[in-house]
């Protein structure tokens, strides 16, 4: 711009330091309009460096921002991961399947003594303890599930009302998955059946007069 504007404006652009005073101005697009050139060319390469000082605040302002973005969504994402990865009965599945899964799960939050199931109330749906703790209220007497657990299998896969009471001891957060969405997980995954029919099995013992067969 020196060399350009030097001759048409020897006050404005006369020296390599005054330049650089137009330089700084346009690039970090304040421009004062102090200094503005006036030739063809030192308009032309004006415009060139309003361009450059635009794209030399908007590109990093945008790769900081998608890198943001990015890592916040990360961190919802291994808070989600690492509460399915805590749950014993997924651990065969695949990451991909795992990912799978995490869409059809709903999260609810219960509060301390909140009544989440009632003993004989249909239930569509089976529980996963994320954090927290819950009080499962039996015929025969109380058991306590902690995070890892699940429950609600029962009414599930027996098709029958729920066998037992559950309520939360404090603040719990809970999994949920709908009975047509564990179904389809039972079905391509025939180790998670196993497990949870397993557990169902040990479970359903102690109220083997309740349910039937
Ligand atoms: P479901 O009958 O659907 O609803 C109540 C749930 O309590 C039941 O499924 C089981 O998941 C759970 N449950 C019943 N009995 C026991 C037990 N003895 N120990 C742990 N959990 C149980």
């Amino acid at each position: 711009m020196h060399f350009l504007e030097a001759k048409a404006q020897p006050d404005k652009f006369g020296t390599i330091p005054d330049s650089m005073w137009w330089a700084i101005v346009t690039l970090t697009t304040v421009g004062y309009g102090d200094v503005v050139p006036v030739t063809v060319w030192g308009r032309l390469v004006a415009s060139l460096t309003m361009i450059s000082g635009l794209i030399m605040l908007a590109l990093p302002v945008g790769i900081i921002a998608t890198a943001f973005a990015e890592d916040i969504h990360r961190r919802e994402f291994v808070v989600t991961w690492g509460m399915l990865a805590r749950v014993p009965i997924l651990s065969s599945l695949s990451a991909s399947e795992i990912a799978d899964l995490m869409r059809y799960l709903r999260s609810q939050t219960v509060q301390q003594d909140a009544l989440i199931m009632r003993r004989g109330e249909e239930g569509d749906c089976i529980y996963l303890i994320a954090s927290g703790e819950v009080m499962v209220e039996t015929a025969d007497g109380e058991v306590a599930l902690g995070p890892g657990d699940f429950f609600g299998e029962i009414a599930v896969l027996h098709n029958t009302r729920r066998v037992a009471t559950v309520r939360a001891l404090r603040q719990t957060k809970l999994l949920i998955l709908d009975a047509a969405d564990l179904n389809a997980l039972m079905e391509r995954n025939p180790e998670v059946r196993e497990r949870i029919e397993s557990i169902a099995r040990e479970r359903t013992e102690a109220h083997w007069g309740q349910i039937g067969d």
